[in-house]
């Protein structure tokens, strides 16, 4: 079969090299030249652990190709994905459609019968109505179907999330359209995935509902946190303690500075949008984007709070370890570290930072940050080091180097990295989350 995936961004790529990689015909297709020149000469525009190997390999296989030219890309599809990006709009938080709506007006002139459009973007619900009626309008008549296809996959985690998907979930009524999906996605019926057929709008808010729970377990857990921290409990136990119910499950409660990322703060207020555009308040999204912005400015406060208070800061270093919003990605979007290392800055401290990837792209985001070679070069004269993500490299810290080089052995671990009572052994002044 063939398919064309249009956008070759974080979702695009990796969506159209699994399913090359699964047999399919693939034709990526992008309106950025170098983006498409670079792929072709096999450098990835993003940081995805195996991407770069599942892409050439599949290029090699005559499986996988890379144009800017629409019309050639889609000749012959039977499913073309839009894969483009929907960035929060500026000043109101909705969902900028101004690229899916472009794609629609392209396809409009373009598209050939019997072909199923499917929005993999993350649209606000109704957006697949809006699709239709843009190529409907252009080609009247037409048999195209308008599905939405929404995906559930986490950055350094997104190949193996799409070849094992926990479900698949395709939103559209037309029968025809249902069974070019069930072939685009049979080699994953081996696998069992359960493939959820639905409504086209049931589907869109399928996404930003998990998106909004997943965000709303995370600040439930971070508020948890807190207290225990007040009342003398250990954060890790209540985790454990509650996650063991199968009703409640044990993923997604692990505590720390506030979620970030591409997903999570665009997605749940865009969200709120929806709600607030049909005049349905969905309160507890409401707090968790409240809480979770506050959290990020807090975890400033508990480093200062670690190196002396706020009257005793002049003078004073911080070095900060991962800066990307999680481990194995590249990506800053609105990373907990800006916000922490914003804060510090404020306050009068110096800081330096290390990220075993992200470097390049934070340092234009953090003007004053002095980016450091390594974690012991950062650590170089610090009054705190301070865990801010979990990359492996941190979890295994040679601490009697970093006792060596530093002004004080203090840690600040915001992802609860370490042992306490370890740290307390191994001579550290020691601060971690939710562990009174
Ligand atoms: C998230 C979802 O997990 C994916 O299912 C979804 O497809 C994706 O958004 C998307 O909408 O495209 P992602 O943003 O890549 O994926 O990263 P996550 O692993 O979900 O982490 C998000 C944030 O939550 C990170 O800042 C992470 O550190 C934080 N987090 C996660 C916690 O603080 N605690 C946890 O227990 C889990």
């Amino acid at each position: 079969m063939k398919i064309a995936m249009i956008g070759s961004g974080y979702v695009g790529l990796v969506s159209g090299a699994c399913f090359a990689d699964f047999g399919h015909d693939v034709v990526c297709i992008d309106k950025d030249p170098a983006k498409i020149t670079a792929l072709d000469a096999g450098v990835m525009p993003i940081f995805e652990p195996g991407l770069a190997e599942l892409v050439s390999s599949n290029v090699r296989g005559g499986r996988l190709s890379f144009t800017t030219d629409l019309p050639s890309g889609i000749a012959g599809a039977s499913a073309i994905f839009i894969a483009v990006g929907t960035p929060s709009r500026r000043g109101d938080g909705h969902a900028d459609l101004s690229f899916v709506h472009a794609v629609a007006r392209e396809l409009g002139e373009h598209i050939g019968p019997s072909v199923v459009v499917v929005t993999k973007s993350t649209v606000p619900v109704g957006s697949g109505d809006e699709v239709e009626r843009i190529i409907a309008a252009a080609k009247p008549g037409i048999q195209c179907a308008v599905a939405s296809n929404p995906e559930f996959l986490r950055e350094g985690a997104a190949i193996a999330d799409f070849k094992r998907p926990d479900r698949i979930v395709i939103g559209t009524d037309e029968e025809w359209a249902r069974g070019v999906m069930r072939e685009v996605y049979r080699p994953l019926f081996l696998n069992r995935a359960p493939i959820l057929f639905t409504s086209r709008r049931s589907a869109e808010l399928i996404k930003y509902a998990a998106n909004a729970f997943l965000a709303t377990k995370i600040t439930f857990i971070n508020e948890m946190a807190d207290l225990c921290e007040k009342v003398g409990a250990d954060i890790q136990d209540v985790s454990r303690g509650i996650g063991l119910d199968g009703r409640i499950g044990g993923k997604f409660l692990h505590a720390g500075p506030g979620y970030g990322g591409s997903c999570f703060p665009k997605d749940t207020l865009a969200l709120l949008k929806t709600a607030e555009d049909y005049d349905s308040p969905t309160r507890i999204v409401e707090a968790v984007v409240k809480v979770n912005e506050s959290r990020k400015r807090a975890m400033g406060r508990k480093v200062i709070d670690a190196i002396g208070g706020a009257g005793a800061v002049r003078s004073k270093k911080v070095a900060l370890l991962g800066l990307t919003f999680k481990p194995n990605t590249d990506d800053m979007r609105d990373a907990p570290s800006i916000t922490i290392a914003q804060t510090l800055i404020d306050a009068g401290v110096e800081v330096s930072a290390y990220d075993p990837e992200g470097m390049a792209l934070a340092a234009p985001m953090m003007p004053g940050v002095v980016m450091a070679k390594s974690a012991y070069d950062a650590a170089e004269g610090a009054d705190a080091v301070v865990i801010v993500t979990e990359w492996d490299a941190f979890r295994a810290l040679d601490l009697e180097r970093i006792k060596g080089i530093a002004r004080a052995a203090v840690l600040v671990d915001l992802r609860n990295v370490y042992d306490p009572a370890d740290m307390r052994e191994a001579g550290f002044a020691y601060v971690s989350i939710g562990r009174g």
